[in-house]
C-alpha cells in the first residue's frame, strides 16, 4: 500500500555528535534511561542480582541473561486485536556472553582445573544465553517497570527443549542419543537478530552457533566442515565436571556406534530460526527448518497479504555468505495464520546482477534449474567440499550453505539485518563489512575491495510482489568517514559529514511510520568513536545520528510501542561498570528513549 506517506518519515531532531562517553547520549529534548539489565530477576524465586558475581547457574535460569540482541514489543492485547502502548511483553534475545563480569573471579578454565569445568559454571553460561520474555506496564508516573509475577514471564535458554518442524524433522543427519527419531533438541544458543511474525509470535535467530560445539574426529561431516564446527568449543561446555548428557552433548565426536550412541549430529540440529509463542508460556520452541541452516541474524517478514504467500527474508552475517528468501507454499490467512505456514515452501538465495537486477534462485530439488546445478557439481569439489550429491529436501536444507554455492549466488559482505518499507514495500539489508574481501572479487552489489565500514543496499521485487523471482536493486547508502559519497546516475545523493559519519551498519528497523533506523556494531576508535544508532528518511536518502552508546558496547536491537512514543533500545557487551556506576561489572541492559514532551521519536 502507498501507507502514510513522506512526511510522517521526516527527521526533527537535533543530531548528536560522537561520543567517548560511558554512557547513552540522545538528542536535546530526549531522555534515556536503562531497563532490565543482565540479571534482573524475571521468574520463580525472582531471586536477586548480586553485584559481586555469586548468583548461581538456578538463579541465572530465572533472571534476564546476558548480551541483548534483537529485541521486539509485542501489545498485551494483540492477540484480541488490541494495540498497547502502555503494556506489553518485551521479547529479546541473550546473543552470548562475558564470562568475566558472570562469574565472581572469572570463569574456571578446563586448563587450569584438570581439564574440566566446574558444572555450575557451564550452567549458568548456558542460562544466561537465549530470549528473554519479560511482560512490562508503564505505571502512573510514566516509567516502566516488569510485571512481577505474571504468568509471560520467561526464560528460553541454551538447554530448552525444542522441535525440530519443517523437512529436515526425522532426517538421519539430527538422529542423536537425545532424540534417536531426530524430532528433538535442546537449546537455542547465540541468539542475534529476530523477526515478529504476523500472527504474534517471535522468531529467534541462531547465529555463530557452530563454536559452542567441538569434535574430535579428524574427518569431519559437509555439515560441520562449511560452517567450521572443528576440535575446540568457544566456552568448553562439554568438559563439564559432573559428565551430564546436557553439556556432553557439545562434544560431537563420534563415540558410540551410531549416532543414536552419541552426539555426532547435535550441531546439526542448530543454525535455523527458532519461533517462540511469548502469549503461551507453556509452549515449546519449533526450529523452522525450511527456513534453512545457516548463520541467520534475523528474519524480516514483507506485509503479510490475505490469501497470497507469506514471504520472510534473512541474511547469512558471515564473509561472503548470502541473503535468502522463504516463500510458503499455503497462502496467509490472518484468522488461520500460524507457524505451520513457515513448514512448507521454496527457500530461494539472491543473486545480484551486476545491471542492477537480481534473481532469487530457488534451492529445491523440484526447480529444474536448482537440479540441472546439482547434478554438474556431481563430482566437483564446491569450496572446500567434495561433493557427492544430496539425498533429499532435507539435505539441501541442513547443507543449506553449500546449496546456495552450487546455485551460483552472489557471495556479499556479511548480511546482517534486514527491514520493509511499510510505505513502499523495498527491502533494505546491511552489509555490515569485509575486510577480505580481494580488489578481484569486487562486484556491483559489493563494490569495496577491503570494505572496512560497510554499506546498506536495497531492492524492490518486481511488480511490487514479495514473491515474485526477480527485483531490481540499488545501494542505499555507502557508510564511511567524512565525505564518503553515495553516487547515482553521476550525482552525490548522500555525501557524510559529521552529524551522520558511521561504519559498520548492523541492526536495521523501520518504524511504524517509516523511518528507518540503523544501529552500528564496528569500530569504536576515531572518527566513528563509540557505537551508534542513526534515523534515515528513506524518500530523501537525509541521515542523522540520533544515539550514541557507551564505551565498548554494540548497539543492538531497536523496537518501539505502536505509538512510536517510547523507544527501546538494546546495548550489548559494555565496557567498565555501564550502567551501574555504584557496580563493579558491566551490564548489558535495554535503553527506554523517551521524548521529554511525550511526542514522536524521531518526529
Ligand atoms: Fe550477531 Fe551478525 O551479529
Ligand atoms: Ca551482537
Ligand atoms: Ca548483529
Ligand atoms: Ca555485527
Amino acid at each position: 500500500g502507498s501507507g502514510t506517506g513522506a512526511s510522517n518519515t521526516e527527521l526533527g531532531f537535533k543530531p548528536v555528535a560522537v561520543s567517548t562517553e560511558n554512557r547513552a547520549v540522545v538528542p536535546e529534548g530526549y531522555t534515556a534511561k536503562s531497563f532490565v539489565p543482565w540479571g534482573t530477576p524475571l521468574t520463580g524465586s525472582y531471586p536477586e542480582y548480586r553485584a559481586d558475581g555469586t548468583n548461581t547457574g538456578a538463579d541465572q535460569e530465572q533472571q534476564v541473561g546476558m548480551h541483548h540482541d534483537g529485541v521486539h514489543f509485542f501489545p498485551i492485547d494483540q492477540k484480541a486485536g488490541g494495540n498497547s502502548s502502555t503494556e506489553g511483553l518485551l521479547v529479546m534475545n541473550h546473543e552470548y556472553i562475558n564470562q568475566g563480569a558472570l562469574h565472581a573471579d572469572g570463569p574456571t578454565r578446563a586448563a587450569d582445573n584438570g581439564g574440566v569445568r566446574p558444572a555450575d559454571e557451564v550452567r549458568k553460561e548456558i542460562a544466561a544465553h537465549g530470549v528473554s520474555v519479560i511482560h512490562i506496564k508503564q505505571g502512573t508516573d510514566g516509567e516502566w517497570e516488569v510485571v512481577h509475577g505474571s504468568p509471560f514471564n520467561r526464560r528460553v535458554t541454551g538447554n530448552t527443549a525444542m522441535d525440530i518442524r519443517g523437512p529436515v524433522r526425522g532426517f538421519e543427519k539430527l538422529i542423536t542419543k537425545h532424540s534417536p527419531d531426530a524430532t528433538e533438541t535442546r537449546g537455542t544458543l547465540n541468539n542475534c537478530a529476530m523477526g515478529p511474525t504476523p500472527w504474534g509470535t517471535y522468531l529467534t535467530a541462531e547465529e555463530n552457533w557452530h563454536g559452542y560445539f567441538a569434535t574430535a574426529d579428524e574427518t569431519r561431516p559437509r555439515e560441520y566442515v562449511r560452517h567450521g564446527v572443528d576440535s575446540t568449543s568457544r566456552y568448553d561446555w562439554e568438559l563439564a565436571d559432573n559428565g551430564a548428557d546436557e553439556y556432553l552433548r557439545f562434544n560431537v565426536s563420534t563415540l558410540g556406534a551410531t549416532a543414536a550412541d552419541d552426539y555426532r549430529n547435535e550441531a546439526n540440529t542448530y543454525g535455523y530460526m527458532v519461533e517462540i509463542d511469548p502469549f503461551t508460556p507453556e509452549s515449546k520452541p519449533q526450529k523452522r527448518t525450511s527456513l534453512g541452516r545457516f548463520g541467520h541474524e534475523g528474519v524480516i517478514f514483507a506485509p503479510a497479504v490475505e490469501g497470497q504467500p507469506l514471504v520472510c527474508y534473512s541474511g547469512d552475517d558471515s564473509r561472503f555468505e548470502y541473503i535468502y528468501k522463504f516463500v510458503s507454499a499455503q497462502p496467509y490467512y490472518a484468522a488461520t495464520a500460524g507457524g505451520y505456514l513457515l513448514d512448507t515452501g521454496t527457500l530461494y538465495v539472491a543473486r545480484f546482477n551486476e545491471d542492477g537486477s537480481g534473481d532469487w534462485l530457488a534451492l529445491s530439488l523440484e526447480d529444474a534449474d536448482f537440479a540441472a546445478a546439482v547434478t554438474a557439481a556431481q563430482g566437483t569439489t564446491v569450496g572446500n567440499i567434495a561433493f557427492d550429491g544430496f539425498s533429499s529436501q532435507a539435505d539441501v536444507l541442513v547443507n543449506t550453505r553449500l546449496a546456495a554455492d552450487i546455485a551460483g549466488a552472489t557471495p556479499m559482505d556479511r548480511p546482517e539485518w534486514g527491514a520493509v518499507d511499510p510505505n513502499t514495500g523495498e527491502v533494505y539489508f546491511t552489509l555490515t563489512n569485509n575486510s577480505q574481501r580481494t580488489e578481484d572479487q569486487v562486484d556491483a552489489a559489493n563494490p569495496i575491495a577491503e570494505n572496512r565500514t560497510g554499506h546498506i543496499i536495497r531492492w524492490m521485487e518486481d511488480g511490487g510482489d514479495h514473491s515474485a523471482d526477480s527485483f531490481m536493486w540499488d545501494i542505499f547508502v555507502f557508510a564511511g568517514e567524512q565525505g564518503t559519497e553515495t553516487v547515482v546516475d553521476g550525482e552525490a545523493v548522500v555525501t557524510l559529514d559529521d552529524t551522520n559519519i558511521f561504519n559498520s551498519p548492523d541492526g536495521l528497523w523501520f518504524d511504524y511510520n517509516g523511518r528507518l533506523w540503523i544501529q552500528t556494531d564496528g569500530s569504536d576508535a576515531a572518527p566513528y568513536q563509540n557505537n551508534m544508532m542513526l534515523a534515515a528518511n528513506p524518500v530523501t536518502r537525509e541521515i542523522k545520528r540520533f544515539f550514541v552508546g557507551p564505551q565498548g558496547c554494540e548497539v543492538t536491537g531497536v523496537v518501539t510501542t505502536p505509538d512510536t512514543r517510547t523507544m527501546f533500545v538494546n546495548i550489548q557487551h559494555p565496557d567498565g561498570n555501564w550502567p551501574n556506576s555504584a557496580e563493579s561489572r558491566p551490564r548489558d541492559a535495554t535503553v527506554i528513549v523517551t521524548r521529554d514532551d511525550g511526542g514522536v521519536v524521531g518526529a
